[in-house]
């Protein structure tokens, strides 16, 4: 039997590593076999990809090249990672997954969706995670917990506040359409809460 396949998504700040290693605790503690991964990267190539895409210092990418090597990075993951330890009945829990692309690249750089939809038809052959738990909070309480962190931002972390309400909006637009798949977290709450939360919508998938 083919393993459960679970993103986890939301603007910068939105606490997705603290949540990763609760979830992969959780997950593990039930006996799960677990793959962690993330995009983009996940792979030795798609790291390098995640190198180009991310250093601060490549600047004025044209957005349609941005749009394909996301999809290169994830054609790469998908074929060496997630299918074959799905296919291995592993769970697979990746940091990011496609609706990554339509928020950021479609809702933050404004490609047409209907594109995108394209390429993620012919790229993944109809692969999409069977949960998705979006980190959801204002997009200035996010930006605060990333400068705090004091570590230097990334090509995408220095983009206006505009750019990152367009994305919250477009993930939130995308769990409006897919209640069934997209669990809105709401990340603004202690740890603790956000610990209860995420248990109780994980509990119904073992
Ligand atoms: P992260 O490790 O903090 O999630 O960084 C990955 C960055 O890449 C983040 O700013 C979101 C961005 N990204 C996209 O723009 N499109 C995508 O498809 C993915 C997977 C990530």
């Amino acid at each position: 039997m083919n393993g459960k396949f679970i993103s986890i998504e939301g603007v910068e700040g939105a606490g997705k590593s603290t949540q990763l290693d609760f979830i992969q605790r959780y997950l593990m503690g039930q006996g799960i076999q677990l793959t962690v991964t993330r995009e983009p990267g996940g792979t030795e190539l798609g790291e390098q990809i995640r190198t180009l895409l991310l250093t601060p210092t490549t600047t004025g990418m044209a957005v349609n090249t941005e749009l394909l090597l996301m999809f290169a990075a994830r054609a790469e993951h998908v074929a060496q990672v997630i299918n074959p330890a799905l296919a291995n009945g592993n769970w697979v829990l990746s940091d990011r997954f496609t609706d990554a692309t339509f928020a950021y690249q479609g809702g933050g750089r404004g490609i047409d969706l209907q594109r995108i939809n394209e390429i993620a038809a012919w790229t993944l052959n109809g692969l999409q995670p069977d949960l998705t738990l979006l980190f959801d909070l204002p997009v200035e309480v996010g930006q605060q917990r990333v400068l705090s962190r004091n570590q230097g931002v990334d090509r995408f972390e220095q983009e206006k506040i505009e750019f990152f309400e367009r994305i919250r909006a477009c993930y939130l637009d995308r769990a409006q359409q897919e209640p069934h798949r997209i669990k809105i977290i709401d990340a603004s709450q202690s740890i603790a809460d956000i610990e209860i939360q995420l248990t109780n919508i994980l509990k119904p998938l073992l």
